[in-house]
């Protein structure tokens, strides 16, 4: 019998284990359901927090929606109902969904809720008082035909860095670049079509370029991915601009220093971080400013379009107005679908209502495949087939054919966990993978985690194939009990390790093996007890038949088709 030993702590952790932690995934705008471009960011931050607190690490772990701004109006807009409306039908909906994809926040807050209104005003009172905001008139387009000024979404044009067309804040089909009112060439209004005049208005500037050299630094010891911190420092180069933060429209949080106007959604929006934090601290008692004035480490997760105004703007918010500001920013590659970069409006899309959950297809399939296929700064490419192949050779043909031939060998023969000793092979391939695992969270690769633990269950697979228990049960009745001890030992091993990417799995494998939920990391190498009870093991993943794939496939090609046509 092996002892229980306690895993070695071989190098110190990137976020020390004494050390709390509050981990946030970019707030979605309440303006349509849940699709694959959010999983990108929401289910590798989930796996994250996932395995530190396995690691033993205290984690917060915190969303929202967002409720403001053009995205939501426009919407209402369309749907011909009010914001309010529009935010309640899709907050309800993220609500409702992300624990059915695994994802659990510690708090899904809102930015519409009065605890960010209070927050947000706040903040930009700090930031009046402490004259890193100015009023300045300005000339904006205004739609001479809806007779109203055209921010952001309203303002359709050509981008002044790469000539693709854009939207008013964001040149959204070329180069991303986030843009300033008034920047955009040949406006036009995206309601009517009409050329848009210029009028003079007056709106409130956030001195950015007083931050100029707080944010060199910041950048030089901030932590994340590349894409994050790369992005920001050329755009550091390329020189700042003042950023106006106030909208001419009704909906949003009304600016402290003039009610006639409203905050700009990015201003409000990642405040929306602080907003969820305050909520779980006043239903569970915890202590918000420990991560938002104190030494708590804060840790966002977003998507790469928004590394601007997380990596340049937010940290001047939070500085400008006595905030922490954040320890790491981890920017994801680009979503892609069927090879091309996602798009809503030419169906590249995979809704995770509409198009997955509601065929009954597997979360945890859709999980592994996000973290999976690239690494987490590279392009992630979703198609039909290679989700076949995936879940056909790597989930059902290795992993899941380890664990399950391993029970059903134990079950059947057995009924329990039979008498044997770890092989020191087999120990030291776990000890390896739970090290690649440590490695994989700290440079933020969660490809590595799961090449690994799927490098565990081939192991596993090579093991029982050479040692042939099936053979050995009639002739050296020992020696088959020790090679199903192993198995179902290395299942157990499997089980923990892949528990933060697989959790609906893991947890028929801890009832089958009689183990308590959300074992810590340790556990991964703990002994099995000689004669507990196996329960009857079903197959843990579901072929996905050929004729499937491609019907699935055959409807993204029809919705692609349609959004051309
Ligand atoms: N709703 C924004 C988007 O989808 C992201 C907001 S992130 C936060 O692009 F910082 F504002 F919270
Ligand atoms: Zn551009």
């Amino acid at each position: 019998m092996q002892r229980c030993k306690k895993l070695k702590e071989t190098k110190p952790h990137k976020y020390p284990l004494d050390e709390k932690v509050l981990v946030t995934c970019g707030l979605p705008y309440a303006n349509g359901p849940m699709h694959i471009a959010h999983l990108r960011t929401y289910v590798p931050g989930d796996v994250f927090v996932r395995y530190l607190r396995k690691l033993g690490q205290d984690v917060v772990f915190f969303c929202g929606s967002d409720t403001h701004g053009t995205p939501i109006t426009v919407k209402a807009e369309e749907m011909g109902v009010t914001p309010q409306e529009v935010v309640e039908i899709y907050h309800n909906h993220f609500k409702e969904i992300l624990p059915r994809m695994g994802i659990l926040f510690d708090n899904y807050g809102s930015t519409d809720h009065p605890l960010n209104h209070a927050r947000t005003r706040e903040i930009a009172q700090k930031l009046l008082d402490n004259e890193y905001i100015y009023q300045s008139n300005v000339t904006l387009p205004y739609c001479p035909n809806c007779q109203r000024f055209l921010p952001d979404r309203y303002l359709r044009g050509t981008c002044p860095h790469c000539g693709a067309s854009a939207r008013g804040d964001e040149c959204d089909q070329g180069c991303q670049r986030y843009l300033e009112p008034g920047e955009l060439l040949d406006p036009h209004c995206s309601i009517c079509g009409a050329k848009a005049e210029m009028k003079e208005t007056r709106h409130y500037f956030l001195k950015l370029t007083a931050f100029e050299g707080f944010l060199r630094g910041f950048l030089d010891g901030l932590d994340g991915t590349d894409i994050a911190k790369n992005y920001a420092r050329q755009w550091l180069e390329q020189g700042l601009r003042d950023w106006n933060i106030t909208r001419n429209i009704d909906w949003g949080i009304k600016f402290p220093g003039d009610e006639s106007l409203v905050l700009y959604v990015w201003f409000d929006a990642p405040i929306g971080y602080i907003q969820s934090t305050e909520e779980w601290a006043m239903r569970t008692g915890g202590d918000w400013m420990h991560y938002w004035k104190g030494p708590g480490k804060l840790i966002h997760f977003i998507g790469p379009g928004i590394v601007y105004h997380h990596c340049l703007f937010w940290p001047a918010m939070l500085k400008g107005s006595g905030y922490s500001v954040p320890d790491a920013i981890v920017a994801s590659g680009t979503m892609k679908v069927e090879g091309h970069v996602f798009s809503k409006s030419r169906g590249y899309v995979v809704w995770v209502e509409e198009d997955y959950l509601a065929y009954g297809l597997d979360p945890d399939a859709l999980r592994y495949y996000i973290v999976s296929y690239t690494g987490h700064t590279r392009d992630l490419d979703f198609n039909w087939r290679t989700y076949g192949d995936k879940v056909n050779k790597e989930l059902v043909g290795s992993l899941g054919n380890f664990i399950y031939r391993s029970l059903l060998f134990a079950h059947r023969n057995y009924g329990s966990v039979p008498e044997g000793t770890v092989d020191a092979e087999a120990r030291q391939k776990v000890e390896e993978t739970v090290e690649t695992i440590r490695d994989g969270i700290d440079e933020y690769e969660f490809k590595k985690i799961c090449d690994a633990v799927l490098g565990l269950a081939d192991y596993g697979n090579r093991y029982i194939q050479a040692n042939e228990p099936w053979k050995l049960v009639k002739e050296s009745p020992e020696e088959a009990a020790n090679v199903i001890h192993n198995c179902v030992w290395l299942t157990k091993a499997i089980a923990v390790l892949m528990e933060p990417v697989l959790p609906f799995k893991a947890e028929k494998v801890y009832e089958l093996l009689g183990l308590t939920r959300n074992p810590p990391m340790e556990q991964a190498l703990t002994p099995l007890e000689t004669g507990a009870e196996l329960g009857k093991p079903e197959p843990l993943f579901q072929q996905v038949p050929g004729d499937e794939i491609e019907a699935l496939e055959e409807a993204m090609v029809i919705r692609i088709t349609q959004a051309k046509g």
